[in-house]
């Protein structure tokens, strides 16, 4: 038996756009010492509409919960040594469902879905408005990408939705809301909650009082009551109500970015990761203070632990719906057949020394930010009779470093702290090739962590510090011993330069639609 009293675990639950996973942790070491993943169906019923099924999302979820804890004791340790467990999940998805019947009453529409364009140019003209009309209260620019426009759409064309809310049947969330609300409630007790981190990015939270605001939820015609209460992202949420982990606390909700960033250790002000997966997303931690953002980045909660003071971040997703990163790479491998897999994008790109000229801007439903152009379309330019797949392979990998460093500048500006490393993860993090691009592109030191699963690490640190497990070391000064790799600049500045301002020129021309 490999378990004694002093063992101490936490599991997370990482439920993303792709997958849902749980994993579980070592409390002593940070080790992980088992999971077990399920792939989640994207359904793509029109053009650029993305959704899922909020009861494969649970069902799935519950079942990895119950693999990897068998894993567990087949490893020879005890479930009971399981002590906590954080929850982290692909945020801005939305989910409504009867409070009565725990039905839901429309699939959950996720972060990447386009559908709300409409909407959006609605209450532009509606209130003869500007993109950034929200800023300063809720820290993000009108968007299709927010919870807000998805739960307005869906009242504008579901009736049942309508009258759900009508009845005051209808219960929003997140994906932490859905999971926690099947997960914790009982016959006395609904669970209907979410975290500081997941309610930012729904556009209807106050950015500084932290609580539901009156005016963003009158502006988008949602009402209060179908909202549920926010907490911070590390407190006890409840229990787990049955199954293999029944009795075992929820100890931490937060938004897998947000997660990312705690578990890649950036907890000091001026601190950043970008994450490359489904979507590419950089945070940059700005501490206690409110930053603003004057080139399109979205302002958002980092974390709230217990309560402390919130910490805020300046975030930059670099894609449009379906466009970079694992999503990108995957296009070119399901839509073109020009890689079997994800992992040949390595050696594919690397028998070629350059991309030959060729530029790919991966803006298929738009560009986020710095460029906010959801009319933006994805491009290939620059090919000759002698490009090869290999040139177009590099050139998605360069197109995704170029999309970062565009990222960075505008950080730079609008903070006016200059990064002087990158820490990565995310799939492409094991892509050798792409992290010395992005070194030469953007002209800093990329590191890599040991501990490649810093999304869920991260839900399980918040989840430990709940708990009270003082085993975990989230303090800056007490780093984990993460065993950085770290890559290097190897191209000049000035040649930097010139390749920087050619991809710039091809992004210009991806706003150009033949009509
Ligand atoms: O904002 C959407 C984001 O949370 C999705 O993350 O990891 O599922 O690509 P991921």
């Amino acid at each position: 038996n490999t378990s004694s009293s002093t063992n101490k675990f936490v599991g997370a639950i990482d439920q993303g756009t792709s997958s849902s996973r749980f994993l579980i942790f070592n409390a002593a070491n940070l080790d992980l010492i088992t999971y077990h993943q399920e792939t989640i169906q994207i359904l793509t019923p029109n053009p650029g509409w993305v959704e899922q099924d909020p009861n494969e999302i649970l069902e799935k979820t519950i079942l990895c919960m119950d693999k990897a804890v068998e894993n567990f004791e087949k490893l020879g340790y005890e479930k009971s040594d399981i002590k906590a467990i954080g929850v982290t999940n692909q945020r801005e998805t939305t989910i409504l469902w009867d409070r009565e019947t725990g039905k839901v009453l429309h699939n959950a529409i996720v972060w990447l879905d386009a559908r709300t364009q409409e909407t959006v140019d609605f209450l532009l003209r509606q209130f003869n408005t500007h993109r950034d009309c929200l800023q300063e209260q809720c820290g993000l620019p009108l968007s299709t990408y927010f919870s807000a426009l998805k739960i307005r759409w869906l009242i504008d064309n579901n009736h049942q939705v309508r009258e759900a809310i009508k009845e005051k049947r209808c219960l929003f969330g997140t994906v932490d809301s859905w999971l926690l609300y099947n997960l914790l409630s009982n016959g006395e007790n609904t669970v209907h909650v979410t975290d500081v981190t997941n309610a930012s990015r729904t556009m209807l939270m106050n950015i500084r009082s932290l609580k539901w605001d009156p005016a963003l939820c009158e502006f988008f015609g949602i009402p209060e009551h179908i909202l549920p209460e926010i907490k911070s992202s590390a407190t006890i949420f409840g229990y787990i109500n049955d199954g293999i982990l029944q009795g075992v606390p929820v100890g931490a909700v937060i938004g897998d970015q947000q997660a990312a960033l705690v578990g890649q250790q950036c907890l000091d002000k001026g601190t950043a990761k970008s994450t490359y997966g489904t979507g590419c997303f950089i945070l940059y931690n700005t501490g206690e203070d409110l930053a603003y953002s004057r080139n399109g980045l979205l302002t958002t909660v980092a974390y709230k632990w217990n309560d402390d003071d919130a910490v805020y971040a300046l975030e930059v997703c670099i894609c449009g719906s379906i466009a970079i990163a694992g999503e990108c790479i995957k296009w070119l491998r399901d839509n073109l057949g020009l890689i079997p897999d994800s992992k040949s994008t390595q050696t594919i790109a690397a028998s070629v020394e350059d991309t030959g000229g060729v530029y790919f801007v991966p803006a298929f439903s738009g560009l986020f930010a710095p460029y906010w152009r959801s009319d933006a379309r994805g491009l290939i330019m620059g090919m000759t009779q002698y490009t090869t797949k290999a040139h177009i392979v590099r050139a998605a990998l360069e197109g995704i470093c170029y999309q970062t460093r565009e990222i960075i500048d505008a950080m730079y500006v609008d903070s006016g702290v200059r990064l002087s490393k990158l820490k990565v993860d995310g799939g492409m993090a094991n892509n050798t090739l792409f992290l010395q691009m992005l070194a030469d592109i953007v002209g800093i030191n990329v590191d890599t962590p040991r501990l490649f699963e810093t999304t869920a690490l991260g839900a399980a640190l918040a989840a430990g510090k709940a708990k009270g497990i003082d085993l975990f070391k989230l303090n800056p000064e007490n780093e984990i011993e993460t065993g950085m790799t770290s890559y290097i600049p190897r191209i000049q500045g000035k040649q930097r330069e010139e390749n920087f301002s050619a991809w710039k020129k091809a992004v210009i021309k991806s706003f150009d639609r033949p009509t």
